[in-house]
């Protein structure tokens, strides 16, 4: 039986900054953060978006009466968690309306937990086949304002349909993995920013890639001519670059130039989105599916970091027909849609947090185009809505 995806999605705040401009404000060359860096534009979440409304948002475009039928479990990785004990997929299958006869659960490893969320599911779908399985990757990166880490921040959410006989990709058998117990990038729990070695984390991204493609490529015998294409957790769009440059020469020419072209691609949302963590590489594989038709039967190698950390390669293969199955107009709506603000007011955003100490605040969700906002806090809880 295949199991693999069946729809993807992503939702990204409306609000978004230039980096060019960030550049500037930082006594930066622009060249820096475009070239260097690989980023353009850097969605902003305004305060009536959180990890929860953003997966709500994500899932909310992609589901129909069917699926909501269908979903028995459903995962949410995250890293920008609201609560130490109740998990954020509560939350989002209430706002979805989904069926009770479900399960719903958090997981936590950096941005590698939706990775291990569609393992989890593929053995769910293999006991369950009639079921299908939602997972969401949620987050907002933040490292602070006036740091190294500032230009690869970002905001937003992928939600993935998983199933047998799914209509998107078709998820294949082996995949490789590793953990080593490091400190490259961590968040301790009274932080709301990002603690990170950054030269130390892109060393550790790139040796984690190495030794789980090498198992890989023992395990089955595989190469880089098997592969149309390779997508990546982008950190920011170069990072995904410099892993590929490692390998790319293991194949001819013509591989090396299919798989540069294709990287291209699959930073085309990232580019102008930034880090989303649990959400990056699967916003890199919707690049790649929604911005260049590939032919139906391509194999797709994915790989899965999370600082801390824990590495994946896998692979999937694209079933037939696999773009009508696509949001191509959903997303191009939501990317016309956004609004650029300017570095003050970004960063008066920035610094506007949710209160602590227990103290109601009512939000404004007047402003906020999202169907699903969070309208306040109230006795400690979080009050969501969804206008539509
Ligand atoms: P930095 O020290 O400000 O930048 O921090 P730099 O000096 O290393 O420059 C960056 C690049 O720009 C360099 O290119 C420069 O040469 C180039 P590279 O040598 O790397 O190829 N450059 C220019 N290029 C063109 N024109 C110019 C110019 N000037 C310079 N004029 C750093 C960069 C990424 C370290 C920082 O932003 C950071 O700490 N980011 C956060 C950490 C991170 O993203 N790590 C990635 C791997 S870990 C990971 O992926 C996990 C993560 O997603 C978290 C999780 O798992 O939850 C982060």
């Amino acid at each position: 039986m295949k199991i693999g995806i069946d729809k993807i999605g992503f939702f990204t705040p409306h609000l978004y900054i230039d980096m060019n401009k960030l550049a500037l404000a930082r006594k930066e060359e622009p060249e820096k953060y475009t070239i260097g860096i690989g980023q353009d534009e850097m969605a902003v979440a305004p305060i009536t978006q959180d990890p929860v409304t953003l997966a709500a948002n994500a899932a909310f475009n992609i589901l129909n009466d069917d699926d909501k039928k269908a979903i028995d479990f459903v995962i949410f990785g995250t890293e920008t968690g609201i609560d130490h004990s109740k998990s954020a997929a509560i939350y989002v299958h209430h706002l979805l309306g989904l069926k009770p006869e479900a399960r719903s659960i958090e997981m936590k490893q950096a941005c590698y937990a939706a990775t291990a969320a569609i393992q989890l599911a593929k053995g769910h779908i293999a006991l369950n086949p009639d079921s299908k399985v939602l997972i969401l990757a949620s987050d907002i990166a933040r490292y602070g304002l006036n740091t190294p880490g500032e230009v690869t921040q970002g905001a937003g959410a992928v939600a993935i349909v998983i199933s047998a006989n799914p209509r998107i990709m078709a998820l294949e058998e082996t995949s490789t993995y590793q953990t080593d117990d490091i400190m490259d990038f961590w968040r301790p729990v009274y932080s709301d920013t990002a603690y990170v070695d950054g030269k130390y984390s892109n060393e550790k991204y790139i040796s984690f890639f190495s030794s789980v493609w090498n198992t890989y490529k023992e395990k089955t015998g595989l190469g880089l001519s098997d592969f149309e294409a390779l997508c990546y957790h982008l950190p920011y769009t170069k990072m995904g670059l410099k892993a590929l440059r490692t390998i790319y020469d293991e194949g001819t020419e013509a591989d090396k130039e299919r798989l540069v072209d294709y990287y291209q691609t699959s930073t085309t949302y990232n580019r102008r989105i930034g880090n989303i963590y649990t959400g990056s590489l699967y916003l890199s594989l919707l690049s790649l599916l929604e911005q260049k038709p590939l032919k139906d039967g391509s194999r797709i190698g994915l790989f899965s970091y999370g600082s801390g950390a824990v590495g994946e390669f896998f692979s999937g293969i694209l079933q037939p027909d696999y773009r009508e199955h696509l949001f191509i107009d959903k997303h191009m709506e939501l990317f016309a849609a956004r609004q650029e603000i300017s570095i003050p007011e970004y960063e008066k955003i920035f610094e506007e947090v949710l209160p602590v100490d227990g103290s109601s605040l009512d939000l404004d969700v007047t402003k906020d185009p999202a169907p699903i906002c969070l309208a306040g806090i109230k006795d400690h809880m979080r009050q969501y809505i969804n206008k539509k």
